[in-house]
């Protein structure tokens, strides 16, 4: 068994938590290693849903080991509210299984207020669309070296001394700039105290535990949050997050080295979505988009925003081949696309009058692009119960082949419906 990174490669929502949780079966150890409580991966099992924000998506299987990397924000709040949903639903999960590398940033209420604050003062049209869990600000504290990292739970005096020396900055911010109310260093500790006492026993040397599962021959899985699309440097800047969602940063966002990362499989939406702000060049507005919105139930799973919704873009994804080193494609929700007439694929942008295989640099440039069509016919069966290739109609195994010519990686995996057994090999 090889050790495995999962990330999408669209914007988001492409279905990452059914496949982790699918494929936590073959590995050891699974780890979340960037983004926050911005994420929203859905399991189902057996018709029952978990939406995980921040503990990663194998915990439903008992006797692996789940772990948040060091490139992870984590809000300790969410964390404990995470951990006793799932005990309400019988999973309860010992720090045996659970691990917070203490290298890991923390989430503080300062920062959820100042996402809100900054997002409100935009402008409609320059709005990000954040999910306002203090995601952004909390990244800015790391890089600018003022952040709370888990380990200082293990020192309240340390803790309570950097929270004073942010706050007075933070509270500079909000008070004059956006009108909010003062934060202070005594409310922000009660929060935190008690939050501390629950989260200590979950802190481990994560790179070093990594370091020894490798020794003893385990196999680890990565899985990614967000999109390649919202990735701080290769996303669609300025609507985007915070943090590297490449899996190239899966190295760097656990410690380990990268020669430990072999299979990059990106997981792939049959069409395309896109929550909060941004250019999204195969957008529909038009009955069809309705229809993969409801068909799709393209609902956030954290902000519970309605998905924008459109054609499949071959440009965006082919982008993500070479920005991740994909090594093969998942392509889900494969199902939704039943009973639409005629298939569109975006191939090739056409931008000032050039045709481009790969998306423009500049910031304004992909709102200007015009998708350039390939149209495929649809099928109208239902393919839910689709267990192998041969189930499915010609039309949805021509669809994909034809996807994974134009991106130039094969897919491994196809999912019809959002159980767990709802997927099979693209090989079969
Ligand atoms: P993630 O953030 O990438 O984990 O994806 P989300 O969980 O936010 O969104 C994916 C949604 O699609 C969830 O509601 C899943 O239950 C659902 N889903 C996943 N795969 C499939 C599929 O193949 N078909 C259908 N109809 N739904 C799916
Ligand atoms: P999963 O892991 C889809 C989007 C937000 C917003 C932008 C920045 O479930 O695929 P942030 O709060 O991160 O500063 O918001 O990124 N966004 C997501 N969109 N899926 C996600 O996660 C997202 N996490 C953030 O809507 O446009
Ligand atoms: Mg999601």
């Amino acid at each position: 068994m090889s050790n495995m990174v999962i990330i999408g490669a669209q914007w988001g929502d492409e279905g990452k938590g059914k496949i982790v949780d699918l494929l936590s079966a073959q590995s050891d150890y699974i780890v979340r290693f960037q983004g926050g409580n911005n994420a929203g991966h859905t399991v189902i099992v057996d018709g029952e849903e978990y939406i995980l924000h921040l503990i990663p998506s194998g915990i439903l299987h008992q006797g692996k080991v789940c772990l948040i990397g060091n490139g992870v924000v984590l809000d300790p709040a969410v964390f404990c509210q995470e951990l006793d949903t799932l005990a309400s639903k019988g999973v309860d999960v010992a720090p045996a299984y659970l691990k917070i590398s203490r290298k890991t940033h923390l989430i503080m209420p300062y920062h959820r207020a100042l996402d809100k604050a900054r997002e409100k003062a935009r402008i409609e049209g320059e709005k990000i669309g954040t999910t306002g869990r203090g995601i952004g600000p909390a990244y800015e504290d790391k890089v600018t070296r003022i952040g709370v990292r888990a380990a200082d739970l293990e020192d309240l005096q340390l803790l309570r001394r950097k929270v004073e020396i942010a706050l007075v900055e933070k509270n500079a911010l909000l008070t004059s700039l956006y009108n909010c109310p003062a934060i202070s260093a005594d409310e922000v500790m009660a929060e935190l105290t008690p939050l501390a006492e629950r989260l200590v026993p979950y802190l481990a040397d994560v790179s070093g535990v990594l370091g020894q599962a490798r020794l003893e021959g385990k196999t680890i899985m990565f899985e990614g949050a967000q999109g390649t699309h919202l990735d701080i440097d290769h996303g669609t800047y300025p609507f985007v997050t915070s943090s590297n969602t490449v899996a190239g940063n899966a190295a760097a966002g656990s410690g380990l080295g990268p020669r430990e990362l072999e299979r990059i499989i990106g997981i792939v939406k049959a069409y395309t979505t896109r929550v909060g702000g941004g250019p999204f060049p195969t957008q529909l507005d038009c009955e069809i988009g309705r229809h993969l919105q409801s068909q799709g139930a393209e609902v956030g799973a954290t902000t519970k925003r309605v998905r924008r919704c459109g054609w499949f873009d071959a440009v965006l994804v082919r982008e993500s081949v070479r920005l991740n080193s994909l090594t093969e494609l998942t392509l889900t929700k494969l199902d939704v696309l039943s009973g639409l007439k005629e298939l569109k694929i975006c191939v090739a942008y056409k931008y000032r009058g050039e045709e481009m295989q790969y998306p423009p640099q500049a910031e304004a440039a992909l709102a200007e692009v015009e998708p350039v069509y390939e149209t495929l016919p649809g099928w109208s069966e239902d393919i839910t119960g689709a267990k192998s290739m041969a189930d499915l109609p010609a039309g949805a195994r021509a669809y994909i082949r034809r996807i994974e010519e134009l991106v130039g990686v094969k897919a491994g995996l196809i999912s019809v419906g959002p159980d767990r057994n709802q997927t099979f090999s693209a090989c079969s």
